[in-house]
């Protein structure tokens, strides 16, 4: 197997790292995000092909600024930093930096002061987005300025002979034009990589890797049955075969029927024997009374933990848990720890108590979903399964605001399964990110034949996105919404109005609690 070429992105804390991992997987190079404290050492025995240094909202002339070991300037890899990185190159290399008071903030026409390999195939004067307050006035030693923005601010500062970058645009976001150019440019024509991460690639380096770490131990599976869960199961089994089980916990808060269904596609579809175990009473009993939207997540992953615990006491003999974490979950959990302001506390990462000892596989939690989908396909996992839409942890506990009781579930779960298979009928459901119904702990008049009704309402939910982190609402035919609506209304007695919800993320959630 060729050696697949790895970059690491050091993380200053911008929004946007995580898009700078994607765009170089997009661009077929392996990359990850590693946390500033990462030594010289470490990049040299990870055999590390070469660094992107992120942006951040620190400011480098801050005295608790975040920094890097200074030997890894001395690696002698090819290095890019952008906007914070390239500030904090500047510094290292001696060069001026001072907090401008305008920030530069928004688009920008770049001009080059002369021809570089970085912007190979990129005319002057091509949109960039810029996001810093900080100016460079005194250039680092050994480098030189190729470019610069429209306020005539240095744009791009290189130093060929150390095979290091730094660019004051963020290339990773759309508004930057040429920016997947100018990556490229970085990741093949300075540093040389090959092309070579395909998911064939990230499949047989994980099996090896997965393989190496668990020798002949046993593995307990985790599964929810989404799409995640599902492609990690598959490339587990085709791992270590017989040594891994999966489990799978029916909280009572799926979609309808979706335990069975779960099992069976494992079953049937993957050939992957499933342990099923029915704690449906015991979720709903503990969230009896109680209404506030955190509590109910934290009840429903303290319970999730209990009942594992409880599964894995009588699989003494399994020394890892496999999870199908992703890497949106793990920024979710890093926050909760303690960095960003916790939004929702996303219950299926790394939440289980250490007393139960077992160690940890999360083979997928530096991918996105679209990279699991595309690892699923290389498995030979049908569409059907992949496409599936997300589907949260709390499930359909987060779908009925105020206290959930069966009652309410079973009338969610009728009105969801409508609006499903209607979204699948109209070839709608593949063109939306995610879509669901909400059932609204509110009664509304309404009229039926002569009759008065006096019942509950639900909201439809359907939105666009690339990674849940931000969404719009989907643009469905008015035909489709009407008719949802009118089997909705007419074929489930105790609902009788139903509402699309038309909010974006931000301001609004994706989901309501
Ligand atoms: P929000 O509501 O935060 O949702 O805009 C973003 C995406 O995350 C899903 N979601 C979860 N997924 N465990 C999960 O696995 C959770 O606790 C959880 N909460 C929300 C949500 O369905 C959407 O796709």
């Amino acid at each position: 197997m060729n050696k697949i070429d790895k970059v690491w992105i050091i993380d200053f804390g911008s929004q946007y790292t995580q898009l700078i991992a994607r765009r170089i997987r997009e661009l077929s190079v392996y990359s990850e995000i590693v946390l500033p404290d990462i030594t010289a050492k470490e990049i040299k025995q990870k055999s590390v092909s070469a660094l992107v240094l992120s942006g951040g909202p620190a400011s480098v002339i801050e005295n608790k600024a975040p920094d890097i070991d200074k030997n890894i300037l001395d690696l002698d890899i090819p290095i890019l930093g952008i906007c914070y990185g390239l500030q904090l190159i500047a510094r290292h290399f001696d060069g001026k930096i001072h907090s401008g008071k305008k920030r530069e903030y928004g688009k920008s026409k770049l001009q080059f002061n002369k021809n570089h390999k970085l912007f190979t195939g990129v005319k002057s004067g091509t949109q960039v987005w810029m996001s810093h307050g900080d100016h460079i006035d005194q250039l680092p030693k050994g480098f030189e300025i190729i470019s610069e923005s429209e306020n005539r601010a240095p744009a791009a500062l290189v130093n060929d002979d150390k095979k290091i970058y730094g660019i004051q645009f963020h290339p990773e976001v759309e508004h930057t034009i040429d920016g997947m150019t100018i990556l490229d440019n970085f990741l093949t024509i300075i540093a040389g990589l090959s092309k070579n991460w395909t998911p064939q690639h990230f499949i047989d380096n994980k099996i090896s890797e997965i393989r190496k770490a668990v020798g002949d131990k046993k593995v307990l599976m985790a599964l929810s049955g989404g799409v995640d869960s599902s492609v990690m199961a598959v490339l587990l089994d085709r791992a270590l075969g017989k040594n891994c089980t999966a489990v799978f916990i029916n909280n009572g808060l799926l979609r309808l029927n979706e335990d069975d269904k779960v099992v069976k596609q494992l079953q049937d579809k993957l050939n992957i024997p499933v342990e099923m175990h029915d704690y449906s009473v015991r979720f709903l009993r503990a969230l009896e009374g109680v209404t506030d939207p955190e509590e109910k997540r934290k009840i429903i992953g303290n319970v999730f933990i209990e009942v594992f615990e409880k599964i894995t006491e009588r699989h003494q003999d399994f020394d890892f848990l496999a999870q199908g974490t992703l890497y949106p979950d793990v920024i979710e959990s890093r926050s909760v720890k303690g960095k960003s302001e916790v939004i929702k506390s996303h219950h299926n990462v790394g939440g289980l108590p250490e007393r139960m000892k077992l160690k940890l596989i999360e083979p997928f939690n530096s991918l996105f979903k679209d990279e699991v989908r595309a690892i699923g396909r290389e498995l030979g996992i049908n569409q059907f399964i992949l496409g599936r839409h997300p589907f949260p942890g709390p499930g359909l506990g987060v779908r009925i605001p105020g206290e959930i009781t069966q009652e309410k579930l079973d009338l969610l779960k009728k009105a969801d399964n409508i609006f499903i298979k209607e979204l699948r009928k109209s070839g709608e459901y593949d063109r939306v990110w995610q879509a669901f119904v909400v059932l609204i702990p509110v009664k509304t008049v309404g009229v039926m034949g002569d009759q008065r009704t006096y019942e509950n309402v639900v909201a439809l939910r359907a939105v666009n996105s690339s990674d849940g982190m931000t969404a719009d609402w989907s643009k469905l035919p008015a035909e489709l919404l009407a008719r949802v609506s009118n089997r909705i209304v007419n074929e489930i007695q105790g609902i009788n109005r139903v509402v699309y919800d038309i909010t974006s993320k931000p301001p609004g959630t994706i989901e309501w609690e």
